[in-house]
C-alpha cells in the first residue's frame, strides 16, 4: 500500500471520505501529474472519444498540477450534478456503490512516484480523476454510472456482484466505441495509460468483440496486465439502454448456468470485430 502522511493523520468519515487537503501536495505530486497530463492528452487526441477530449476542456484539467476539488466540483457539478470525494484507498463495495447512486465519484488522494509512471496496483488521483471524471460530464454517461451504483447495491442482494463486476469492467474501465471518426477508448483503465492506449486499439493480439450484457457478464478479466479482450458499444445511449432492463432474470441464470469465458476465448455467437492472435500473452512482446 502507498504511504500518504495526509491520508494516515485523517479518521475517515463513516462513508470513508477524508478531506483532499490540496494545500499539502508537493511540488513533486504536481508536477507528476502534470507530466502524466501531458504524455496521455498527446496520445489520447485520435485515439479517445470526443466526449470525453470535451470533457477534459470544460473542467480545465489541464490548467497545471493535481484538480483542486474546491475548483473542479462546482464545474462539475454544474454540468451534470456529479462530484468528486476522497478516500483513502479502495472502499467497500456498499459503499463505493452507495456513492455514486447519489453522484458522487470515490477517488484516491496519493499520487503514483515519477519511477511508476506506467504500472501500479491501485489506483491513484490520476487514474480517478483524469480517467474517470471526464465522462461524468457527458448526461448519458453521467446516468448510467449513477445507475450502476444503485444496480450495484441490488447485485449485492442476489450475491451476483462478480457478474456486474464484469460489467464495469468491460465498459467503465476498458470499453470501447465506435465514433463517426472510426474505433475509439472511452474506459478509464486505458485512457490514464500510456501503453494500453496504444494497444487496445493498434495491436492484433487482442479480441475485439461487439458487446453483448449477458456475455460480457460472463467473461473474466485479467487485472495485471493488458487485456485480451474488449468489448465495443456503439454509443453511450445503447450501453445504457441495454441496462435499463431487470438484472435479476438476468442473475438468476447466469447463477444456474455459469458459463464462464477466460478472456482469451472466443464464444460462438460473438460479433468479432477483430479476432486477437493473442501474441501480447505467449511472448510478452510489446507492439
Ligand atoms: N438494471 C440493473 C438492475 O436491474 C441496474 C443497472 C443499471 C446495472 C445500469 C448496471 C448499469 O439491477
Ligand atoms: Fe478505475
Amino acid at each position: 500500500m502507498i504511504e500518504d502522511p495526509i491520508i494516515a493523520a485523517q479518521t475517515p468519515a463513516p462513508d470513508f471520505t477524508i478531506n483532499q487537503v490540496w494545500e499539502a501536495y508537493t511540488d513533486e505530486e504536481h508536477a507528476v501529474w502534470d507530466l502524466l497530463y501531458q504524455r496521455q492528452s498527446d496520445l489520447l487526441k485520435d485515439r479517445t472519444t470526443p466526449e470525453f477530449l470535451e470533457g477534459l476542456e470544460k473542467l480545465s484539467l489541464s490548467d497545471g498540477g493535481i484538480p483542486d476539488l474546491s475548483t473542479l466540483n462546482p464545474k462539475l457539478q454544474a454540468l451534470t450534478g456529479w462530484t468528486v470525494v476522497m478516500v483513502p484507498h479502495l472502499v467497500p463495495d456498499n459503499v463505493f456503490f452507495e456513492h455514486l447512486a447519489n453522484r458522487r465519484f470515490p477517488a484516491g488522494r496519493f499520487i503514483r512516484k515519477r519511477n511508476q509512471l506506467d504500472y501500479l496496483q491501485e489506483p491513484d488521483v490520476f487514474h480517478d480523476i483524469f480517467g474517470h471524471v471526464p465522462l461524468l460530464t457527458q448526461p448519458v454517461f453521467a446516468d448510467y454510472m449513477q445507475a450502476y451504483g444503485q444496480g450495484g447495491l441490488r447485485s449485492l442482494e442476489y450475491d451476483a456482484l462478480k457478474y456486474l463486476a464484469r460489467l464495469y469492467w468491460y465498459t467503465v474501465e476498458f470499453g470501447l466505441i465506435n465514433t463517426p471518426a472510426g474505433l475509439r477508448h472511452y474506459g478509464a483503465g486505458i485512457v490514464s495509460s500510456y501503453g494500453e492506449a496504444q494497444y487496445s486499439l493498434e495491436s492484433r493480439s487482442p479480441h475485439h468483440i461487439g458487446f453483448d450484457l449477458k456475455r460480457v457478464m460472463q467473461t473474466e478479466y485479467k487485472i495485471d496486465d493488458f487485456q485480451d479482450c474488449y468489448f465495443i458499444i456503439d454509443s453511450f445511449e445503447e450501453l445504457f439502454a441495454a441496462t435499463q432492463q431487470d438484472f435479476e432474470p438476468i442473475y438468476k441464470n447466469l447463477i444456474e448456468n455459469d458459463t464462464v469465458f477466460t478472456p482469451q476465448c472466443l464464444a460462438q455467437e460473438d460479433s468479432i470485430i477483430q479476432r486477437g492472435d493473442l501474441s501480447y500473452g505467449r511472448d510478452n512482446v510489446s507492439i
